[in-house]
């Protein structure tokens, strides 16, 4: 019954299948029994094994154990909620926060959540896809405007009757091509336009802005979008997700996000390892200067050889291919030479335009870099990418 289907997808190189890794997260890993460069983890600032994160979570699994036994609205809802909530409000600069189990059911729990409030939804084209199945869930009509095409959304809400409740929906780092939305353009439309704006900052939490706030401060419009998502488990180095907004909004969630309802709380170890992350975040800006030098160097570095990086503005660098077959090659032959750099094919990007997704973390040193594009470089000449 799915023998067929995988042999299609093998045919046409868009078969997926796991890897396994031996040792912590951080610039250099051992994957399938072999120490590789790590240029593909989203652990932007290396905290997924910093020792503060590591004792904090060791210290309350011996004080409360390892799970937390119901759902937050049941049995499970650990006081360590209450410090990282409140800590994340300061942190989004908000009223108020709601720790969800990951971004993923974030995004789902936050549309559906909201969608008897929202009467059609503006999407932008690359949306992360637990935005796009958030959408899904929410059964309300809904429009995806060109990837970061602000002038088609204004022409689209321009035609859109005034009357209804919209909600413009938009990635800020964009998390296959490492580009930063328009946010003060998307902003201004909806305020004109009488709409809602919800953000994702996955990636820009910990990234952009003052202290890792994200890109909403980066732009300077603070108390300007109702509903900012964000994550743990990228530049955090850890678990878990959240939404920061005003109270009303948390208090509406907590009574109708079915993804945050019906499952169960987090563990302890993993909210206190949050809150000891975003200590660092907030108290160690080197950190993050370390990230952006980094990614400066080896953006300079992929531009020296003409590669395309598309618009990449950020520690996410695609390398365009177009072609299946070429970037799975691509993606074997570097691991070959020591270097992890994972291909993405359709349906996680568009038809045509498979890459390697590079990213870059503040713990790289110089020679993970010059050896991963020196790497880069061979096996590109060696297959003839120009
Ligand atoms: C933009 C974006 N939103 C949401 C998610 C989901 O977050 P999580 O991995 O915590 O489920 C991801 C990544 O996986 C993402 O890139």
């Amino acid at each position: 019954m799915f023998k067929e289907s995988v042999e299609a997808l093998k045919r046409e190189n868009l078969f997926r299948s796991f890897r396994y890794i031996e040792s912590a997260q951080g610039p250099r890993i051992i994957l399938d029994g072999r120490r590789v460069i790590n240029m593909c983890s989203n652990n932007y600032l290396g905290l997924a094994d910093h020792p503060l994160l590591k004792e904090a979570a060791k210290k309350i699994i011996d004080e409360y154990g390892v799970g937390c036994g119901a759902s937050r609205l049941v049995g499970g809802n650990n006081i360590l909620y209450r410090e990282l909530e409140g800590r994340l409000a300061i942190f989004k600069e908000t009223e108020a926060a709601l720790v969800f189990n990951s971004g993923y059911t974030a995004n789902i729990g936050i549309l559906q959540g909201i969608s008897e409030k929202i009467d059609v939804i503006f999407s932008d084209r690359l949306n992360h896809a637990s935005i796009v199945d958030g959408i899904i869930l929410s059964r309300v009509n809904f429009k995806r405007y060109p990837h970061k095409d602000f002038k088609a959304l204004e022409d689209m809400l321009s035609k859109e009757d005034r009357a209804k409740k919209k909600l413009i929906v938009t990635d800020t780092i964009f998390s296959m091509d490492g580009d930063i939305a328009p946010l003060p353009d998307i902003v201004e439309l909806a305020e004109r336009f009488n709409a809602m704006v919800m953000v994702d900052e996955a990636h820009a939490t910990g990234v952009l802005g003052k202290d890792g706030k994200g890109a909403l401060n980066h732009f300077g419009l603070k108390g300007r979008v109702e509903i900012q998502m964000g994550t743990f488990s990228k530049a955090f180095g850890g678990f878990g997700a959240f939404v920061c907004g005003s109270n009303e909004l948390i208090e509406f969630l907590i009574n109708t996000a079915r993804s945050l309802i019906y499952t169960t709380a987090l563990p302890p170890s993993v909210l206190a390892s949050n809150i000891a992350a975003l200590n660092i975040v907030e108290s160690e800006p080197t950190i993050r200067q370390r990230l952006w030098e980094n990614v400066e160097y080896f953006k300079k570095g992929l531009l020296s050889y003409r590669f395309d990086i598309s618009e990449s503005e950020t520690p996410i660098i695609p390398i365009i291919l177009k072609d299946n077959e070429l970037t799975m090659n691509f993606s074997r032959m570097l691991l070959e030479e020591g270097v992890y750099i994972q291909g993405i094919r359709p349906p996680t990007v568009p038809q045509g335009s498979s890459r390697l997704r590079v990213t870059v973390i503040a713990t790289h040193t110089r020679e993970d870099l010059d050896k991963a594009l020196e790497a880069i470089v061979k096996v590109a000449k060696k297959l003839g990418v120009e």
